[in-house]
């Protein structure tokens, strides 16, 4: 690894995460993220073994089982390293493995907090990400729940996923925004000018489908490691979080560190 690049990202200011982080969206049930992980103490394992490797970030959603992917969380890690950030979503739910349904209502966001508070087992949610804007609910509204969350001790940092640059600067108006997760990899750079106008507002930008999963089939051909550097390389406040089931693989991910 070359000296000048920062292993590390301060997520809002002030929480140190190894930018090498991990996705959860894969510890469900299969097809479609959807029920519990059937391989419940392999998949605790993953995440515990994880955590041993440095591996401090943790990326879920309400959405991934719903609720399972933040459950497996915390039977596996509850109770957090101080140094463990972990973050999940709101605002898509999901009924059946096909049935995904986006609602931004600020009753809803706040209903998901709180059971989000629950299902991680914390009085306090590091960061919750907005997953997805529902277009029938301005985006002042949906992210005015969360920074009411936010005033009221329930979430310390505030999030956005699948956003554009209107909807970030709205957004931005009514709140400080810590983060982005946006579709990004280095066979699908449209994503590029949000990197660096996030880098330049100290937010973190965090891409998924790091490794070119499914529908981004292009990417896949990549070797996991080199597509993992190339976006660590890319921009200081990248934060990837590849997904994996398998241990050998979340080992090789975390090693990419030494091609940096
Ligand atoms: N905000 C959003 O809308 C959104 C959407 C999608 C995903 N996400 C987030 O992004 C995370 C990552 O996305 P993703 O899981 O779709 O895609 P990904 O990380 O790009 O790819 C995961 C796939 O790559 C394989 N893999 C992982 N490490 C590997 C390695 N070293 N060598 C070979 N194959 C490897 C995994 O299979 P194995 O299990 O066999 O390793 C899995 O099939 C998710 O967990 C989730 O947190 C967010």
């Amino acid at each position: 690894m070359t000296n000048d690049i920062n292993t590390t990202f301060n997520l809002g200011g002030e929480l140190a995460v190894n930018r090498l982080g991990y996705g959860a969206m894969r510890l469900t049930g299969q097809p479609g993220n959807f029920g519990p992980y059937p391989k419940w103490d392999d998949g605790k394992a993953l995440l515990q073994r994880a955590v041993e490797l440095g591996v401090n970030f943790f990326d879920s959603a309400r959405a991934y089982g719903p609720e399972w992917a933040d459950k497996i969380i915390a039977d596996a890690l509850h109770p957090y390293a101080e140094n463990v950030v972990i973050a999940t979503k709101g605002g898509v739910d999901k009924f059946a493995p096909d049935q995904i349904v986006t609602d931004g209502l600020p009753a809803t966001l706040t209903r998901q907090i709180d059971q989000a508070l629950v299902n991680l087992r914390v009085e306090l949610i590091d960061l919750f990400q907005l997953h997805r804007v529902d277009p029938k609910v301005a985006i002042e509204e949906s992210v005015g729940a969360i920074e009411a969350a936010r005033q009221a001790g329930k979430v310390r940092l505030i999030g956005l996923s699948n956003i554009d640059r209107t909807n970030l600067d709205r957004a931005m108006s009514i709140a400080p925004i810590a983060s982005v997760q946006n579709r990004f990899n280095q066979a699908e750079e449209a994503q590029s000018d949000l990197v660096d106008y996030t880098a330049e507002h100290g937010i973190a930008f965090i891409p998924y489908g790091p490794l070119g999963a499914h529908p981004m089939k292009q990417g896949a051909a990549l070797p996991a490691q080199e597509a993992l550097a190339w976006l660590l390389r890319r921009s200081p406040n990248i934060v990837v979080i590849p997904g994996t089931t398998s241990i050998g693989h979340l080992e090789e991910n975390v090693r990419t560190w030494d091609l940096v």
